[in-house]
């Protein structure tokens, strides 16, 4: 069989996370101050598979040039390929076609996050010699994704992309194998209700002409970074799985920190208390603050006689004099400050759909 590549999609629009997406691609947000689309790529190398297609958009396409490179820092090889409209996962697949070749291919949506590693799925992929792998997963509104429903053996009845009642729980993780019959299979497709070739139909295309399709419930967690408060679960879970003791800045006598912390170097705790899950990047200054657990702040911001908790702070932030924030996610090169005044009107400049509460 000749070697796995991967298939990346990170093309899209993000509607549902602007402003932020303004001006940023959705896959670039940071989760513990990495972009969601590099822990996509380290995932994809730590499964041996290095030669990877990036789909990406005429938009955000450029944005994610730079930020990714040409995968040296991955050890791998990366193409970029443009899908010039957003016609479907499906419709990307065929875009790559000429880059896929007739090779067997990972797919993994870069918006997505999966606690697993993908080795033990590549072996199901080969051991089978399976046409596809899907993985799945238990969720709260299945509705928003594509659904499964399994025989009591495991075995795959029927799939259906965003049914409007789920004849089961088991929603589809974004991450897929498939071996080179998946492109007969979307030839043979019709657009969906959204007008979107979509890739799950695709692989019901595949069940329907007997090949074999083999499902695995994900045993960790699952994170689709759609939403604000998806990228704030993300930002907990990663927090919580993976941050060590680790300080390279300065933190002074009078401050406290508890908890698995790493801070970069370069930046300064005075009189604060951190109290970790928290990641906080380079050249930052906290002062007279508290900054509470699950929460990542980027580099080169300020917090000043502030408490922050449960946030995503992207890079350059100024915060001042503001009692408490929690549960927000901020762009970059905000500034938010108490005006010392008794005044207690609010005073804003916001970007188009931004979201304030109070
Ligand atoms: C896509 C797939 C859906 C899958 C989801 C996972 O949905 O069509 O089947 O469950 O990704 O993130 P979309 O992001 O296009 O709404």
């Amino acid at each position: 069989m000749s070697t796995l590549k991967a298939l990346v999609l990170s093309g899209g629009k993000g509607t549902r996370l602007r402003p932020l997406t303004y001006t940023s691609a959705k896959q670039l947000i940071p989760v513990a101050n990495k972009p969601i689309l590099f822990y996509v790529l380290d995932s994809i190398v730590a499964a041996n598979v290095r030669d990877i297609g990036i789909i990406i958009s005429p938009e955000t396409g450029d944005e994610i040039r730079r930020a990714v490179g040409d995968g040296g820092r991955w050890g791998a090889k990366i193409e970029y390929i443009v899908q010039d409209v957003p016609g479907g996962l499906a419709h990307a697949v065929k875009v790559a076609r000429p880059f896929l070749a007739d090779s067997p291919f990972v797919m993994y949506l870069g918006d997505n996050l999966v606690g697993d590693r993908l080795n033990a799925y590549v072996d199901l992929f080969q051991g089978d010699k399976a046409d596809a792998v899907i993985l799945l997963k238990p969720v709260g509104d299945p509705s928003a994704f594509g659904v499964a429903k399994t025989a009591d053996d495991g075995s795959i009845i029927r799939l259906v992309e965003k049914p409007e009642k789920p004849e089961s729980n088991l929603a589809l993780v974004g991450v897929y194998i498939f071996s080179p019959a998946v492109h007969d299979a979307i030839d043979r497709l019709k657009p969906s209700a959204r007008g979107e070739l979509e890739i799950t139909d695709a692989i019901q295309e595949l069940i329907n002409h007997g090949c074999t399709v083999r499902s695995r419930t994900l045993d960790k967690w699952w994170l689709d970074t759609g939403k604000k408060d998806d990228i704030l679960s993300a930002n907990t879970v990663v927090l919580e799985e993976y941050t060590t003791l680790d300080i390279k800045g300065r933190v002074d006598k009078l401050s406290q920190v508890t908890g698995m912390v790493g801070i970069g170097k370069g930046t300064e705790i005075v009189n604060s208390k951190i109290h970790g899950p928290v990641l906080i990047g380079e050249d930052v200054r906290v002062a007279n603050s508290f900054i509470g657990p699950s929460s990542s702040i980027g580099s080169q911001c300020s917090i000043i006689n502030s408490a922050i908790e449960n946030c995503v702070i992207l890079e350059d932030v100024q915060i001042e004099g503001i009692d408490r924030i929690e549960d927000s996610l901020i762009g970059r090169s905000t500034k938010i400050n108490r005006n010392n005044s008794n005044h207690k009107a609010l005073r804003v400049m916001l970007g188009d759909d931004s979201r304030v509460e109070v």
